[in-house]
């Protein structure tokens, strides 16, 4: 067997790894063995393909690969240890703008050191897979880079608005088809440069353009940008390998956006042209009434009447690590008798699937933990609603106020229950930067102070309201 039958065997087994582990990852249960699939998969491919490159290449630039590939296994192991479970979509995002820049970058290499074999129809395709690679590598590195900084709010998440900000995004449009034409006819740096420039514009803006309130979309979307930019290099480097996986990161990138969109109640196509982000109108941070308080044994008191419960956590819940005792109360009261379920926003928290992975790390039961769709119309007929952390995913604004600028995002309908609690520090504004009427309602009350230490408070002041009930058993005994 050749070095390069061997090689694209590797391939198809890395591929099919890659299919494994996308399919692991789409449930709870399976997404550990998900995640080893994955690295088992990128470990073949990176064999494979350094076996292949070695026929080629110098020992010196073997050599660079290896320093290359464990300098940035390194940095890679480093950044996932430390990260916190709430940076993770910064750390994704930035991870997209490496992958759109090093597509950039084959696209440039492309222009510059073209196979002289090529010519005819077969140059002019090449010409084409250069532009349309260093196109999506620039919007995507930008995008994502602007993502990056909205996300770790090094950069305020209201969104930009320029005037005339659509005509914009499809000048820019318009001016890549143009110019990818004029390049296959006649290749020229000052076009490449062009559209370098144009791409990196449109990414910046498009991510700009968009607040905060939608940025899961916008994550999941520049996902998808990264996978068909590896694609785009796939095509380039005429790697069968890096053609697959990129249309399978850009495709299951796709359907993730459409899924997000659905839950956001945003149009797909508004999503792409990243115009949806509605203008703030205002910071809505106005006052809109009184808001009234309670403390965590009164809390617990009212939990220790309650019939049902249903807790609905938000990023407060994620940055206070607040899931293990949330988890403990959420036993205490079942062992009381108390129905409590959980009920968990698309959205909740900062990358799909934040609320389930934390409470499944506390080890609360699956079955209990319900999705938006599944609970919504439990509400009105459940005692007490514990928001604990979260704010954007349950603003009635939302449904009430056509105005707002999380106007038509479906919401969790907290404020039915017949009495709210919500955690939270502060009366400020949640991630899209909007304030929440909620926390006006007259069923409503606040319950300040960092969640996991006021559900640990609420905890001992479930202990002490059955010490005398112990003490009564211990009497009778
Ligand atoms: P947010 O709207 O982000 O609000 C979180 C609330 O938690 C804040 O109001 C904050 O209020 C409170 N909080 C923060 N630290 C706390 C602590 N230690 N203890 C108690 N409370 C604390 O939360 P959400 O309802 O989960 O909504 C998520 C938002 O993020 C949505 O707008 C969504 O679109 C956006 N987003 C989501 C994703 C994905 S994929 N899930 C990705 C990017 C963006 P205080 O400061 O007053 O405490």
């Amino acid at each position: 067997m050749t070095t390069d039958t061997a090689a694209q065997a590797a391939y198809v087994v890395a591929a099919l790894l890659f299919i494994l582990s996308l399919a692991g990852l789409s449930q709870h249960k399976t997404s550990r063995s998900g995640v080893v699939w994955g690295i088992a998969g990128m470990v073949v491919a990176l064999a494979a393909t350094v076996g292949l490159a070695s026929r080629s290449i110098t020992a010196s630039g073997l050599v660079l690969i290896v320093v290359a590939t464990a300098l940035g296994a390194g940095i890679g192991l480093w950044r996932a240890r430390v990260v916190e479970m709430t940076g993770m979509p910064e750390l994704i995002a930035i991870m997209h703008s490496l992958v759109g820049l090093a597509a950039a970058f084959v696209g440039w290499n492309g222009y510059l050191d073209v196979d002289a074999e090529l010519s005819g129809s077969l140059l002019g395709i090449h010409h084409a897979e250069v532009f349309i690679g260093v196109f999506i590598g620039a919007v995507t590195f930008t995008g994502s880079v602007v993502a990056y900084l909205k996300l770790s709010a090094r950069i305020n998440s209201r969104p930009l608005t320029l005037p005339g900000k659509h005509i914009l995004n499809i000048g820019a449009l318009v001016a890549f088809v143009g110019l990818t034409v004029a390049f296959v006819v006649r290749p020229g740096m000052g076009l490449l440069i062009a559209v370098t420039v144009i791409a990196l514009a449109l990414g910046a803006h498009l991510v700009a353009s968009i607040g905060g309130g939608d940025m899961p979309v916008v994550v999941s979307m520049l996902n998808s940008y990264s996978g068909w930019a590896a694609a785009a290099s796939g095509f380039l480097l005429a790697n069968n390998l890096l053609i697959v996986t990129g249309a399978l990161v850009g495709s299951s990138g796709a359907y993730l956006s459409y899924i997000m969109c659905k839950a956001m109640n945003r149009s797909f196509i508004s999503v792409i042209a990243g115009g949806f982000g509605t203008p703030a109108a205002s910071a809505d941070d106005d006052e809109q009434g009184e808001h009234r308080e309670i403390n965590a044994e009164e809390t617990a008191e009212l939990l220790g009447n309650a019939t049902s419960v249903i807790i609905t956590p938000g990023y407060g819940m994620a940055v206070a690590q607040a899931q293990y005792p949330v988890a403990e109360l959420a036993r205490k009261l079942r062992d009381r008798g108390v129905e409590v379920r959980f009920g968990i926003h698309p959205v909740a928290g900062r990358l799909p699937g934040h609320m389930n992975v934390l409470l499944a790390e506390a080890n609360v039961p699956y079955d209990i933990v319900l999705e938006m769709d599944e609970i919504n119309d439990d509400f009105a007929a459940t005692s007490v609603v514990l928001v604990i952390g979260a704010n954007d995913t349950v603003n009635p604004a939302a449904t009430d106020n056509p105005s707002s600028p999380i106007a038509g995002m479906p919401v969790l309908h907290v404020w039915e229950a017949a009495n709210v609690i919500v955690f939270k520090r502060s009366m400020a504004a949640g991630y899209a930067g909007v304030q929440n009427p909620l926390f006006f309602r007259e069923n409503t009350q606040m319950l300040f102070g960092d969640a996991r230490q006021r559900v640990e408070d609420i905890l001992r002041g479930l202990d002490s309201l059955d010490a005398p009930v112990r003490e009564m058993a211990g009497t009778t005994r």
